[in-house]
């Protein structure tokens, strides 16, 4: 049965983006702005709380006109809207989703709660609606890093998660030991490309242990002590060698555990997703194991993969295609499990 048409403004801030969307039926993005604090946060190396809290306030009501305007609709239009609730920083979630709760209560339109890792890997499904579920996700961001089966908009199985260190968070500090500006991952990648893959032997932690978990405390580790050695030697460091060998360890372990998880599954649909799916050799590798084994990969274009509110309206048209609305008291969580209800 076809369903109605849907016009959902979706609102992120869960860190250091602001973004507000217009998506309509769930796939067809009519505007997705993203206004980024990076530059605001560099000068501290990371982003700080209650000054990203702060930027939420300044940006996002501009914002919202910016996108209906972008979008060619106004607010009567929206048929609901859609903001982050969890996980995230608090205060940060908190802007976002006061704004968009205030705009669905003086609409009198529905109003949805998105999880925001829920959202990175749904935005595989905007961006290809023929992808089959259910599907297995390796899920990597600045904060996240698990492999998650999909089964539906509502459910999601969490196989595995990083121990320690996120894999953005590895990426972006091996980054600054090597003086890199924040956040580090897209220049580690641009470098790692230059280096040579073997120059050092990093650790592949937990490779071949069975379980689906990821530790990347002991590789950021290990880069700092071969980093120490070359300065206390007195020798130069081989940035890119660095880079590439830090490189190599990460994406060895992702694919290798990426592909396990989806034989345990039975599984032959593979996605990616969060903002460290935009890193080249991931996608490359990944690409070669799935085609290996003929299995089908979706790769997110990158404006989705980063943090991005498309994805939010876009997971928010599924939701309440598969369920109800959230009541306007639902809370921020910084910490919050994937939503797993049954498909
Ligand atoms: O998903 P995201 O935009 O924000 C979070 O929800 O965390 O991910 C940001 C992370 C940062 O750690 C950044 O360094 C990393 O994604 N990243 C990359 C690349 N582009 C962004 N890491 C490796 N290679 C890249 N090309
Ligand atoms: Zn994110």
């Amino acid at each position: 049965m076809p369903q109605p048409t849907s016009v959902i403004l979706g609102i992120e801030s869960s860190c250091d983006e602001t973004s507000v969307a217009v998506v309509r039926d769930g796939h067809e993005i009519l505007a997705n702005l993203v206004s980024s604090q990076v530059e605001v946060h560099r000068r501290f190396g990371g982003v700080v709380p209650e000054v990203a809290s702060r930027q939420h306030i300044l940006t996002l009501n501009p914002l919202m006109a910016e996108a209906l305007e972008a979008a060619g609709v106004g607010f009567g239009d929206l048929t609901a809207i859609a903001g982050t609730h969890a996980p995230g920083l608090l205060g940060a979630l908190l802007v976002g989703l006061v704004g968009a709760k205030s705009a669905a209560w003086a609409l009198g339109i529905p109003f949805v709660g998105v999880h925001h890792l829920a959202a990175h890997i749904w935005a595989n499904v905007i961006a290809d609606r023929s992808l089959p579920l259910p599907f297995l996700c390796l899920l990597v961001s600045g904060g996240h890093t698990a492999l998650v089966r999909v089964d539906g908009p509502r459910a999601f199985a969490t196989l595995g998660e990083t121990i320690d260190d996120a894999v953005g968070e590895a990426y972006d500090k091996t980054a600054r030991l090597l003086d890199l500006p924040y956040p580090g991952g897209p220049h580690l990648d641009r470098l790692a490309a230059e280096g040579d893959p073997r120059a050092f032997a990093f650790p592949r932690a937990l490779l071949h242990e069975p379980g689906f978990r990821f530790s990347l405390s002991g590789l950021k580790t290990a880069v700092r002590k071969a980093v120490e050695k070359q300065r206390l030697a007195g020798l130069p460091v081989p940035v890119a060698d660095v880079a590439a060998s830090f490189q190599a360890a990460v994406v060895d372990v992702l694919v290798a555990k990426t592909i396990a998880a989806a034989e345990a599954e039975g599984l032959t649909t593979v996605a990616l997703a969060g903002g460290v799916a935009a890193n080249r050799a991931l996608r490359q590798s990944l690409q070669a194991a799935c085609e290996a084994r003929g299995w089908r990969l979706s790769l997110p274009p990158l404006d989705l993969c980063t943090d991005n509110a498309a994805m939010i309206a876009g997971l928010a048209h599924a939701m309440l295609a598969t369920g109800e609305p959230d009541a306007l008291w639902l809370p921020p969580h910084p910490r919050l499990a994937l939503p797993s209800a049954p498909a």
